[in-house]
């Protein structure tokens, strides 16, 4: 498969399905830009070339089936402009109406437009042809740069692309994504370690499974420690547990042994007796948090050790947080991790990112570019890591 890099669009109407589900203030005030920023690269590759690029996007989850002004991408429209350094051409009328159909015909090599939200047409998220097929008429060749949407079989991320069997591309974002996966999950130097937190181990089953067979060591932090440490008979106090997974945590442990998988559960835990940055709080063995309180973090012994099996790895998996981060009382745990993979990172070790929680740590430290690599999906690189089939990529690949 041909990498955008070698072939030269100039003159091409190039179609282009990015991912600005960017997070905004109530202002509309761009709170993150990152995934902005990461897809730059795509554009301006794009534009220097002296192609025509016209961008898709979805923003939020629209449910009325048309448009929705508190979801429109204008807000994004006029930033983008501060990116490229350019006017970007924008309508909010959607296609049919002949607007965007003529906007798109008038584009010239180098100038930019944005479609308005990709959803608010109700045939995205359905997959439908038909709309695939109207987008497809606007231009010469097809580029996904969407991977946070790559999880998703919609019209202009997967079915948009049979329209181009002979020209559809990564964009460089993609490209950066799936090669840094694919690395993780086929060639990642050893020993490698997997640091999974959160809050449900039924959000992380598919992933504890799918590593199983690929990691030498599992460090399980976050919300879903205390389902396993009460599967091993641990007292848990007000600590969050899904009592019906207790089985799947023990049977989940007993596979980790059969396939020699070190697994790590903290030894100790800063327990509150609210959910409040002013609690008071007391460290405790993990197996022993009283009742009327709740594990919220991960203790400083606990930090130690995961500093050392850390240190001691060649790669690295973080997806998801030690504790409740966003308070800074129980933020500590967290923050030492993300240290901790920012120093394996200065010896050499490849460290992924991943999972909309993890990064903000990592980008509310400040070293979000200490990491290796820190991805810009949530959803979809969950499902990746799942071992699932992402559509967005098989559709290019295909
Ligand atoms: C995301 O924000 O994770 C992506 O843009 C996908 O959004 P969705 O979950 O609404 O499909």
């Amino acid at each position: 498969m041909k990498s955008i890099k070698e072939i030269n669009f100039a003159g091409k109407k190039v179609l282009l399905r990015v991912d600005f589900n960017v997070p905004m203030d109530d202002q509309k005030r761009i709170t993150d830009d990152t995934r902005m920023r990461e897809s730059m690269p795509t554009i301006e590759k794009l534009l220097a070339d002296g192609a025509a690029v016209i961008i898709m996007a979805h923003f939020g989850r629209p449910k009325k089936g048309g448009f929705e002004p508190e979801l429109t991408l204008e807000p994004v429209a006029k930033y983008l402009e501060t990116l490229v350094g350019r006017p970007v051409r924008f309508t909010q009328q959607l296609l049919g109406s002949g607007v965007p159909e003529q906007m798109a015909r008038d584009l010239k090599g180098g100038e930019v437009m944005l479609l308005e939200n990709i959803r608010f047409y109700p045939g995205e998220t359905k997959g439908d042809e038909e709309l695939a097929r109207q987008l497809a008429d606007l231009g010469d060749c097809y580029i996904n740069d969407a991977f946070g949407a790559a999880h998703r079989e919609h019209s202009s991320t997967a079915v948009i692309a049979r329209f181009f069997p002979q020209a559809k591309y990564f964009g460089f974002l993609m490209e950066n994504e799936v090669r840094n996966l694919e690395k993780l999950m086929h060639d990642a130097p050893r020993p490698f370690t997997a640091i999974i937190g959160g809050s449900k181990v039924s959000s992380k089953i598919g992933i504890l499974e799918n590593l199983l067979d690929k990691v030498d060591n599992m460090i399980i932090i976050g919300g879903m420690r205390y389902t396993f440490t009460k599967a091993l008979g641990g007292r848990i106090g007000n600590s969050i547990c899904e009592d019906d997974k207790l089985d799947l945590a023990r049977e989940l442990m007993r596979r980790m042994d059969e396939k020699g998988v070190c697994y790590y559960l903290p030894v100790d835990s800063v327990i509150g007796d609210k959910f409040s940055n002013d609690a008071n709080t007391q460290i405790v063995p993990s197996g022993e948090v009283p009742d009327g309180w709740e594990s919220m973090d991960c203790g400083p012994d606990s930090c130690r050790a995961i500093h050392d099996i850390v240190l001691a790895s060649k790669t690295i998996l973080w997806n998801g947080p030690a504790g409740v981060f966003e308070l800074a009382t129980f933020a500590k745990g967290t923050h030492s991790i993300a240290s901790s993979v920012a120093e394996a990172c200065k010896q050499g070790c490849f460290a992924a990112v991943g999972g909309g929680d993890s990064v903000a740590a990592v980008k509310q430290m400040g070293i979000a570019d200490q990491m290796s690599y820190v991805s810009t999906g949530g959803g979809a690189m969950l499902e990746y890591l799942e071992g699932k089939v992402l559509p967005g990529i098989k559709a290019i690949q295909d």
